[in-house]
């Protein structure tokens, strides 16, 4: 298939369709300066920021400067960096700067970096004073093309991922493609694990359009990336969408991969793998219990290792044992009356959910991908 390029970087808009919850993606290059795209869903001529130590050094300036001078009066709070601090702790010292700065109900809290801040202040923002109105500005691939989109915000705790938190959309997210340039190659390929997602659960068009242009997505083509946040984000709002409360089982595919890699994370200690490099070890494993079942071939398993290989992802898991992964995937959230529930594969690009997985398949796959 020819390689798919968007045509130029100026700015895309992806609808997220959710009636009176619908709000707009913004992705484009320079986006951070140009505040008339956010200051248009601010409900007041106030707004809190909440950043990280990593992203505040490089983009916080921006974002105040143009945010003042289009006559918002902002007040911001940096957090530490890292998935370890995506816990209570740090949520309760967001509500006191909150406080200590008198936000009130219309102040809108702006989430300025990766997942872990978009996710923490967007459980900020469902929980302060029962509710204030919340942007999601993503700083990383991951959270351009996931996390800032769909409305899961949550905290960790000691004994797994998120397992606190609530649905709360944004008003907007505004993906400003050009602060992809200062990520750290490791957190690019992390990214490019939950893009690879979508062409593997229902995007096959996607999976080969990656395939052809995997090398010009490492390098940074900046064509290539705006390209591959829109069609990721045409994905995950058309599964928003359609099952916006992970009820009807279509949301819950976004979680090919993610209840092995969740074990991973909280078995290894929240950090030491990143979230996606987990989620790419957890898709091999899906695959692999999907081969066992017969679903998919060999050649199918190693189409789907290579591309995550030259995404420079790994695609063997941590050696934890059968039991550990066992008792870990127990406490994940797709867990209904004691059963876990998986994703696996029926060919590239479709993906389903069944709890019907023998334990010698599931043993079988998790001991030859580790
Ligand atoms: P992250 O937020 O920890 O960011 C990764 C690192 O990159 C951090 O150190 C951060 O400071 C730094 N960084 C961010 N932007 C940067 C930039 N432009 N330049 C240089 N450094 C930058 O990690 P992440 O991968 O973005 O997000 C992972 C989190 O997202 C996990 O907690 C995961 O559970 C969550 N997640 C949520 C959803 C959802 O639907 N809500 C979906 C997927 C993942
Ligand atoms: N990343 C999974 C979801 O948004 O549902």
């Amino acid at each position: 298939m020819a390689p798919i390029v968007a045509q130029s970087t100026t700015m895309q808009t992806v609808h997220v369709a959710l009636a009176e919850r619908s709000y707009p993606i913004y992705i484009g290059e320079g986006l951070l300066e140009n505040a008339a795209v956010l200051v248009q869903h601010l409900p007041q001529k106030r707004a809190a920021i909440v950043s990280d130590t990593t992203v505040a050094p490089l983009y916080l300036d921006t974002l105040v400067k143009a945010l003042t001078a289009a006559g918002i009066s902002v007040t911001s709070v940096v957090l530490p960096s890292g998935e370890q601090y995506k816990d209570w702790r740090t949520l309760n010292t967001v509500f006191e700067a909150l406080l200590d700065q008198h936000c009130e109900r219309k102040t809108a809290l702006i989430a300025l970096g990766g997942g872990v801040i978009g996710d923490l202040t967007g459980f900020a923002a469902a929980t302060y004073l029962r509710g204030v109105p919340f942007v999601q500005v993503p700083t990383t691939l991951l959270a351009q093309v996931d996390s800032s989109v769909g409305g899961k915000t949550a905290v960790n705790l000691p004994r797994g991922k998120n397992l606190v938190g609530a649905f709360y959309q944004p008003l907007a997210v505004i993906a400003d493609t050009a602060t992809l340039k200062t990520l750290p190659p490791r957190e690019l390929s992390a990214g490019l694990a939950e893009v690879i997602k979508y062409g593997l659960m229902r995007d096959t068009t996607f999976f080969e359009w990656l395939e052809e242009n995997m090398e010009a997505l490492v390098a940074l083509d900046a064509n290539a990336l705006a390209y591959a946040v829109q069609r990721s984000c045409e994905n995950k709002a058309a599964v928003v969408a359609a099952d916006e409360r992970e009820e009807s089982g279509q949301r819950a595919l976004l979680n090919l991969g993610h209840t092995f890699g969740h074990a991973i994370e909280s078995t290894l200690g929240y950090g030491s793998w990143l979230h996606g490099e987990a989620v790419a070890a957890g898709m091999v494993i899906a695959a692999r219990v999907s081969q066992q079942m017969a679903l998919i071939d060999e050649a199918t398993v190693q189409r789907i290792v290579q591309l995550l290989e030259r995404a420079r992802l790994p695609t063997k898991a941590p050696a934890l044992g059968f039991e550990r992964y066992l008792g870990a995937m127990g406490l994940d959230k797709k867990v209904e009356g004691g059963k876990i529930h998986f994703i696996l594969l029926r060919a590239i690009g479709d993906a389903f959910l069944t709890a019907d997985v023998p334990r010698s398949a599931l043993a079988a796959a998790i001991n030859s991908s580790s």
